[in-house]
């Protein structure tokens, strides 16, 4: 069966965009598992980091994005076709990797995302129009062992979309103050929404990232975190956790062409981290 996980954290630039778009990488490359990565963020970075800026553009275009798809039911046409939409073997590494498709995002849904509340809820809607996203790809899930889905930083119609078909999800966080500021958000707002639509999705844990093993405030929020984990208060805290390096960085550039993971994420800590989080993020699903 098909896992369905989504990765969120109300704070923008706490590295969850990276991060989902590494194991998709790992997922497929390092495990020959067939990946879908869906990009709901309209800032587009997990898109323009698996493909080519100037063929996404073309494709936003040519209503051949989410934006499409979420425009058709504003403007009741229906110009979005999945097959098409999807873009097969997405990735700088190898010049694609043959298992990792993406599903792209576009810019324009921060223009339409105001008006989705004003779609009526149907039959099928519980509050408000969160099946559409899973009404357009039930019919390609069964291609992939795993859809990673990269959500916007808020609880919005569109991220309820990608929670609504997900089975897990991951919080990644900065060990700061901000950034796990909204978990308790996050969880009490996702386990309400599964009662409303009678589903089970499950928090996998947080994943500390872009952590600096000097700083004392890293460590006590780490260690705040994991108590709250071993109250059942919050979910595990992974213990795989991904430093703050430069290397990471630079990964994100789709134009630089590079032949394995290990290149594209450096030959120190950061390639052994990805490689390690994917492990042990298998372990628990
Ligand atoms: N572990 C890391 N170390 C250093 N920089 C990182 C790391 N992870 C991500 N980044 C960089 O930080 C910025 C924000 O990361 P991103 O993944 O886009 O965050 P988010 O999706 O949470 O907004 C990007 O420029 C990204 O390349
Ligand atoms: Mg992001």
């Amino acid at each position: 069966m098909t896992k369905i996980i989504s990765t969120i954290n109300l704070k923008g630039g706490v590295g969850k965009t990276q991060m989902t778009v590494a194991l998709a990488e790992f997922l497929s490359l390092s495990h020959n598992k067939k990946v879908l990565v869906i990009d709901l963020d309209p800032q587009t970075n997990a898109t323009v980091s698996l493909m080519d800026e100037t063929a996404w553009r073309t494709k936003d275009q040519n209503g051949e994005t989410l934006l499409q798809l979420f425009k058709d039911k504003l403007d009741k046409t229906s110009r979005f076709n999945i097959a098409n939409a999807v873009v097969k073997k997405v990735s700088n590494v190898g010049g694609g990797i043959g298992n990792l498709d993406l599903l792209p995002s576009s810019l324009g849904l921060i223009e339409i995302q105001d008006s989705l509340p004003l779609i009526p809820a149907g039959r099928f809607y519980v509050t408000s129009p969160v099946t559409i996203l899973r009404d357009a790809i039930s019919g390609i899930l069964d291609q992939y062992d795993f859809v990673l889905i990269d959500c916007p930083p808020n609880l919005g119609i569109i991220t309820l979309n990608g929670i609504y078909i997900s089975n897990y999800y991951l919080i990644p966080s900065i060990p700061d103050i901000l950034s796990t500021y909204g978990i308790p958000q996050i969880l009490g707002r996702i386990s309400n929404f599964k009662k409303e639509i009678g589903t089970d999705i499950e928090p996998l844990g947080i994943v500390i990232s872009m952590y600096r093993a000097q700083s004392k405030l890293h460590n006590s929020v780490i260690q705040d975190l994991k108590v709250k984990a071993s109250q059942n208060e919050y979910p595990r805290v992974f213990k795989t956790v991904i430093p703050l390096t430069v290397r990471t960085a630079e990964a994100a550039d789709f134009s630089v062409s590079v032949n394995t993971l290990r290149q594209k994420y450096g030959y120190g800590r950061v390639y052994e981290d990805y490689e390690i989080l994917t492990k042990e993020l298998l372990s628990y699903v």
